[in-house]
């Protein structure tokens, strides 16, 4: 699965439908070959390189005019030394210059993966292969690493620097760079604001540089920390496409670059903007996940989905049935007692809910958003009784209680702020900006995680609780840390993140078996560093199903739907649906993990009803969320859309359309699901799909027993 080929100087790395392949030249330069459909040919694969004159490139003296590293495919770029290209590596050396040139010094295959430091990274690698790099002047060793996931077709790499003592500063670091040589390429991600996230990104890789960052101090609404290289005729299930996804939470880039030549260069990374790193010992770069497919968008989406969920998800969560909660925050926003939730939770338990969540406003003098974060001690006014007796009543209904958490964030008006006005995270000298009246906390200061950790599970220790919503509601702004000296502060969004997961890593572990499901205002923080923390992800604060049938097709590109939470909710945007329409609201939120968002006090008993019978067709569709593989249905008119969920056995599947535009194209099952075979699950009676109209229908949403398959993806 990762061989050396001596004879030809190439490493070859498997997966079982692709190959990744690359050479070593002139002893010490390793240069790209080969990424795609799975190629046995080693002597093929050698052909792949070859060398020519280059004029007004900078060449090697010693190698001559018919080698230089800005024409050739690299596995890795460094700066200023030949390669005219945006580069991967750039380190300041002692005399302030940055020229950088690694060279290579050989390699290891390791089994297994390999723990990335501080940072999360996925587990459970087939193998590992580590190749060294040394840069004589910076006096740096540079390990790159590559494990492969055999089954899901990817493969997750990272770079490590060394220091062997000389004084060295990392500007640039990518995590890793895909060089296509002449391609012709779309690239494709997601992007969007806040309410407003989901909106598919998609051009045509143009000559200069393009891509998707952020430099808000998280992954941020803006875009996402992923990409799909598509080539042009590509579609959902056919031609070849790259798949690219950092496992980070920070500040991130991912850029193509293309020459006038059609060269194309992919690389991933920290934004090296706001980034820079004094080398004491070593550093990491996040883990990047890479996937290739021939089969178009669905596989790479499928690849992604199957690497996320068996190498980087919390592998206790992957198949365990997941709550169908309420949530008080729309429901009640600020205005929240015992008295009150406890009703919630009698109704809840009637119709089918599991699981109670308090949202925000428990917790300190937290009566709107201006005050109390930090506070973690809960407010008496609300529950007289405390949240331990609060939580053993919900318990002997028979249901499960969550919980709201915002632990990164610091209120002007807490008690922790009159206490500790050095745990905000702050540009010496500068005043600090608020963001929904709040600061965050310096989390490179470990007393800070402390302080809060020790809060935390000081008022939740003997709580009994299932599930935490961990929110994150504001970007940084004038970033600095009291914590580190002068000539380091351009590290502190990056040692935030590093906080960050620290203090994940410490409630999860004090809070062991509670699902924890992430949030940032929404969707500010949609990324697989989280998702290997928190199962699951709020992914909007709009719940307008209109809105959300986009947004939640946008996130399956990238993510399961078993990491995507969804609320029925009943606030009305959208003028095309007439009031609260719950069958549509149910059939858009059943396509990921459901959960409620409403004032259950107010709903007359028809709609309790409704909603019962919802919940149990959820309980039957749940199985294929966590598990089963998606696919979605091309070539529909505008405003409509379809997909279907697969399970692994391929005997069940659970088909959803939407048709939430202007289109009033005729259309049946049968035209989006040529071919197939169904069983009605209720009756066991087999289904004529050309007699299944969805042309009135604003939604629909079945599970199926499969009689064949038709799908040649499938
Ligand atoms: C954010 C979240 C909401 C809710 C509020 C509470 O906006 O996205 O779901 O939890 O915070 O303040």
């Amino acid at each position: 699965m990762i061989e050396f080929i001596n004879e030809y100087q190439i490493f070859k790395l498997d997966t079982k439908n692709t190959t990744y392949a690359f050479k070593i030249v002139h002893d010490d330069f390793s240069v790209h070959l080969y990424y795609g459909k799975r190629n046995d040919d080693a002597e093929r694969l050698n052909a792949l390189y070859s060398e020519s004159p280059v004029s007004f490139a900078p060449y090697n003296r010693q190698i001559g005019v018919n080698f230089s590293l800005d024409t050739v495919a690299t596995e890795l770029s460094f700066f200023d030394s030949g390669d005219l290209k945006d580069t991967a590596v750039k380190i300041q050396n002692e005399n302030g210059d940055c020229v950088t040139l690694f060279k290579y010094r050989g390699y290891e295959i390791l089994d297994g993966a390999v723990k990335l430091g501080q940072l999360p990274n996925s587990f459970g690698a087939d193998k590992t292969l580590c190749v060294k790099y040394e840069d004589i002047v910076s006096g740096c060793f540079l390990y790159s690493y590559y494990s492969i996931f055999y089954e899901s077709d990817t493969i997750a790499r990272f770079n490590k620097v060394v220091s062997t003592g000389k004084k060295a500063v990392i500007k640039k670091i990518a995590s890793g760079q895909l060089d296509f040589g002449k391609a012709d390429f779309t690239f494709l991600s997601i992007c969007g604001s806040y309410y407003n996230e989901g909106h598919i990104l998609e051009y045509p890789v143009h000559i200069g540089k393009q891509g998707v960052y952020s430099n808000s101090g998280h992954t941020s609404h803006k875009f996402n920390p992923f990409c799909m290289l598509k080539s042009p005729c590509a579609t959902e299930t056919n031609g070849d496409v790259y798949g690219i996804e950092l496992v980070y939470s920070g500040d991130f880039e991912i850029q193509a670059e293309k020459t006038i030549s059609g060269f194309i260069r992919l690389m991933a990374g920290i934004n090296h903007e706001t980034f820079s790193w004094e080398l004491e010992d070593y550093f990491y770069t996040p883990e990047m996940i890479l996937t290739y497919s021939d089969r178009g968008v669905g596989q790479v989406s499928r690849n992604l989905h199957n690497h996320l969920r068996n190498h980087l998800i919390n592998p206790e969560f992957v198949v365990k049935k997941r709550p169908v909660v309420v949530n008080t925050w729309e429901a009640s926003y600020f205005d929240i007692d015992e008295e009150k939730l406890f009703q919630f939770a009698e109704i809840a338990k009637k119709i089918g809910i599991d699981t109670l969540v308090v949202d925000d406003g428990w917790f300190g003098k937290r009566n709107d958003d201006t005050s109390s974060l930090g506070d973690w001690r809960v407010n008496k006014t609300k529950f007289k009784s405390g949240l331990r007796a609060f939580s053993r009543k919900v318990h002997d209904l028979g249901m499960n209680l969550g919980i709201w958490i915002e632990p990164e964030m610091i209120s002007e008006n807490s008690e922790l702020y009159r206490l500790h006005p050095e745990f905000v995270l702050k540009a010496k000298d500068r005043e600090c900006s608020l963001g929904r009246h709040q600061m965050v906390l310096d989390l490179c200061n470990p007393k800070a995680i402390e302080y809060v950790v020790h809060e935390l599970t000081e008022t939740l220790a003997d709580v009994r609780l299932e599930y935490i919503k961990w929110d994150f509601n504001r970007s940084l702004s004038e970033v600095g840390s009291c914590v580190l000296p002068d000539g380091k502060q351009n590290e502190t969004k990056h040692r935030f993140i590093l906080g960050v997961y620290e203090m994940h890593k410490k409630l999860t572990e004090a809070f062991r078996g509670v699902l924890f499901e992430g949030c940032s205002g929404g969707g500010g923080r949609v990324d697989a560093g989280i998702l290997s923390f928190c199962p699951q992800i709020w992914v909007s604060d709009n719940t307008d199903p209109v809105e959300r049938v986009r947004i939640q097709n946008a996130m399956s590109l990238a993510y399961p739907l078993s990491a995507v939470s969804c609320h029925v909710s009943n606030t009305v945007l959208n003028a095309m649906e007439k009031g609260t329409d719950y069958g549509l609201r149910f059939n858009v939120a059943a396509g990921g993990v459901l959960g409620y968002e409403l004032n259950l006090l107010q709903l007359t008993g028809k709609t309790k009803e409704e909603i019962a019978k919802q919940i149990k067709k959820y309980n039957a569709i749940s199985p294929l969320i966590l598990t089963g593989d998606l696919y979605r249905v091309d070539g529909l008119d505008c405003g409509q859309s379809a997909f279907y969920i697969l399970s692994k056995e391929k005997d069940v599947a659970c088909v959803y359309y939407y048709n939430v535009g202007q289109s009033k194209r005729n259309v049946t099952l049968a035209n989006i699901l040529p071919n197939w075979k169904f069983l009605d699950f209720e009756t066991g009676k087999s289904v004529n799909l050309d007699e299944i109209d969805l042309t009135a229908k604003t939604n629909f949403l079945h599970i199926y027993q499969v009689l064949s398959v038709k799908n040649e993806n499938a």
